[in-house]
């Protein structure tokens, strides 16, 4: 059967990430590990990361309830926490009514819960800010907040926050925040929520009664450096080969003629381009990988189509296909090209890039 359309692909494996959960939960088995699946699940699709992770005994954050809708909409039943609350009180009822946590963020928030009657408040977890400065009750005001709400805490009330340097291993910023939430913790009587990825990797005093599994979760090993981890990337991005051609030197490739032949150049056009999600400022020299070796990117990104230099490769045809980012060429590296971070990078996968879910 000829199967049309163009064959750019975001694979995305469904065991490395079963496995990458297990082995990022297993340096913290003292707690429980939430998978981070907002963003569309970082770019690999909510719904499908959610249903293969449905027997690892995780919940799942996402950032709004929006993101929660959808989820519950496709049956995922488990609890899902809602990372940035709710937007108005009506939300907070809707949240019970799908059993979703809410994080509560503000004063005004705690006066919405406790306009609910008992029976119809939903579970939620209090962000104190200790330091990231982003989102959470002031660390001045949260005893006084937690005194004149205390009727609103119960047994799984989480006290939740956010390290702002966690993947800096040496900054004492780390460990201030730490003792902040861990005696705060304490003196309520509460459980505590704390650790992201790298903080699960490297601080175990950050680790609470849930951890919050985001990044790692999707196989990223960097800045996280565990060396009992061998994470796998889910995401495998290909493209295939759509022109071939032969530069003399001098001659140049790509908008505003950015990059100049030095020598007699093969270039491959790719089908990819930073409609899809490729970035646009990935520098000449970002590397791919094409017959088991890797290949520069040359010239400017265009919408819709990448050039690379393959002079050294033989037999390079149309159709071959392309690794992006993946196991060979890691998307870390990609970012790092292009100034961003893995993380800019997964989530913007344009919807353009058909997902195609597998098991090894
Ligand atoms: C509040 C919160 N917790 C946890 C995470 C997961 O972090 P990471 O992807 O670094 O594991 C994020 C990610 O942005 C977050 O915003």
């Amino acid at each position: 059967m000829t199967v049309f359309g163009r064959p750019t692909y975001a694979d995305i494996n469904l065991t490395a990430l079963v496995d990458n959960y297990r082995q990022m939960s297993a340096l913290a088995i003292k707690s429980k590990t939430m998978a981070v699946i907002k963003a569309d699940a970082y770019g690999h699709g909510s719904v499908a990361i959610a249903q293969a992770l449905s027997n690892e005994g995780a919940g799942f954050a996402v950032a709004f309830i929006d993101e929660a809708i959808h989820l519950r909409e496709y049956a995922i039943t488990k609890p899902i926490l809602l990372l940035e609350g709710v937007m108005c009180e009506a939300e907070m009822a809707l949240a019970h009514e799908l059993n979703l946590w809410v994080m509560l963020h503000t004063r005004e928030h705690f006066e919405w819960l406790r306009n609910l009657d008992p029976s119809l408040r939903p579970t939620v977890w209090i962000k104190v800010d200790t330091g990231m400065h982003r989102l959470g009750i002031e660390f001045a005001n949260v005893n006084s907040i937690l005194t004149e709400f205390s009727d609103l805490l119960i047994d799984c009330t989480v006290l939740c926050s956010h390290l702002a340097c966690a993947d800096e291993k040496d900054n004492v910023a780390n460990n201030k925040q730490v003792a902040q939430l861990a005696e705060l913790a304490e003196l309520h009587g509460l459980d505590f929520s704390l650790a992201n990825s790298a903080a699960i990797s490297q601080w175990p005093s950050s680790h609470g009664c849930w951890n919050r599994l985001g990044i790692s979760l999707y196989g990223c090993t960097q800045p996280v450096k565990n060396k009992e981890l061998t994470l796998k990337p889910v995401m495998t991005l290909s493209a295939p080969v759509i022109a071939i051609r032969t530069l003399e030197k001098g001659e140049t490739v790509g908008y505003g003629q950015s990059w100049i032949a030095q020598r007699k150049t093969i270039i491959a056009t790719v089908a990819i381009g930073y409609a899809d999600g490729y970035p646009r400022h990935a520098q000449a020299g970002t590397l791919a990988w094409l017959h088991n070796q890797t290949i520069p990117l040359v010239g400017r990104v265009s919408m819709d189509m990448l050039t690379f230099d393959v002079t050294g490769l033989n037999q390079v045809e149309v159709g071959d296909i392309v690794e992006l980012w993946g196991e060979n060429v890691l998307v870390e590296d990609v970012a790092e090209y292009a100034s961003t971070i893995s993380y800019e990078l997964l989530t913007r996968l344009s919807a353009r890039v058909k997902r195609r879910y597998i098991t090894s």
